[in-house]
């Protein structure tokens, strides 16, 4: 079994390579730049280690990895022209530097690299598709849930939760389902793998929120206050909107629509006052919980659980 730390480097060697032709370089080179300034890999050593769990890896392991990761490139290209986000991996956004079009245009030809990767599985690729698809879908339709909870004045806890759930959480879910698929595993084997990373998954998108609003700048990588600034309906916005003062939930509300230029330092201070950053944190540690208990219940020796628990614990305390 391996650590994080280790499949990751691999991952890393594996992964760090030109994924796109040459010209025109004003787009593929758009798109080949946020691939090479890092971010955590979170998902493709979800796939190396899902895969692991049952049995050494396989090659179409390496080439799911690399699908998910550019799929989540992708992902993160568009999601930073839809919210208007400045950096990204302590870098200029791909839209910030090289325009909105040609923004899409990396998303598009990273998404189809994507598909390349998974063309070249040589296992039950049918399933393997099916999955990575209604995935796939399934982000598309929380990025919309997440956009239009903007415009609305109230959003209930379930809702946000269901919406995070699409948009984070079962890309994660079945980056571990698809290794352990590749690994051979049993039908209910893998369903507690990817309860496991549903649940973790809700987990890390609560602790996103969290360093959105909470993060040090010279670590998180992003703009701070970016949700602020967009009205996103995070569970800290949610349960200030709910537990705050009554005239404290007025001024919040005042504040998404006035948009005043200290917005983030008033919503801040109302937060911190409500005390929401400490129940986003026993938000956190309730899907952590649940994730914890299906890890349990995979039936394979609990020695070969280890790495999933360090990326788990990794997960829901990282700063960046
Ligand atoms: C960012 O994901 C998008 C979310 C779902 C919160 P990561 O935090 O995994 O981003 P990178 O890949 O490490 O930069
Ligand atoms: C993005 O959620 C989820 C996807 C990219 C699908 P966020 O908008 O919170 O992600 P960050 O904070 O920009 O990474
Ligand atoms: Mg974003
Ligand atoms: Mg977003
Ligand atoms: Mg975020």
């Amino acid at each position: 079994m391996q650590s994080f730390e280790q499949l990751l480097k691999q991952f890393e060697e594996y992964f760090s390579k030109r994924h796109f032709p040459n010209e025109p370089a004003s787009l593929y080179d758009a798109a080949q730049h946020i691939l090479s300034i890092g971010g955590k890999r979170v998902r493709p050593v979800a796939v190396l280690m899902g895969n692991e769990l049952f049995d050494e890896i396989k090659p179409d392991a390496w080439q799911v990895a690399t699908a998910i990761e550019l799929f989540h490139n992708f992902s993160l290209i568009h999601d930073d022209i839809m919210d208007e986000a400045p950096l990204r991996r302590g870098k200029q956004t791909v839209h910030a530097i090289h325009g909105v079009n040609t923004a899409i245009l990396a998303g598009d030809v990273t998404l189809t690299m994507s598909y390349d990767y998974l063309g070249k599985v040589e296992g039950d690729l049918k399933s393997i598709l099916a999955l990575f698809n209604k995935t796939a879908l399934e982000v598309s339709e929380g990025q919309q849930m997440d956009m239009d909870f903007e415009k609305r004045e109230t959003v209930h806890l379930d809702e946000y939760v269901r919406m995070i759930e699409l948009k984070t959480s079962v890309l994660l879910a079945a980056s571990l389902k698809l290794g352990a698929m590749i690994g051979g595993a049993s039908v209910g084997n893998t369903e507690h793998v990817y309860e496991f990373g549903r649940n973790l998954g809700i987990a890390f998108q609560v602790q996103d929120d969290y360093l959105d609003c909470f993060g040090d700048p010279a670590k998180f990588g992003k703009q701070v206050g970016g949700d602020i600034k967009a009205n996103k309906k995070t569970f800290l916005m949610i349960h200030a909107l709910e537990t705050a003062s009554a005239a404290q939930q007025q001024q919040l509300k005042e504040l998404m629509q006035t948009n005043p230029a200290d917005k983030v330092e008033q919503v801040l201070a109302i937060f911190k006052s409500a005390g929401v950053d400490e129940w986003a944190m026993q938000l956190k540690n309730q899907y952590l919980e649940k994730a914890m208990q299906h890890l349990e219940d995979i039936a394979v020796l609990s020695k070969r659980k280890e790495p999933l628990q360090q990326l788990a614990q990794f997960l829901v305390q990282r700063q960046y």
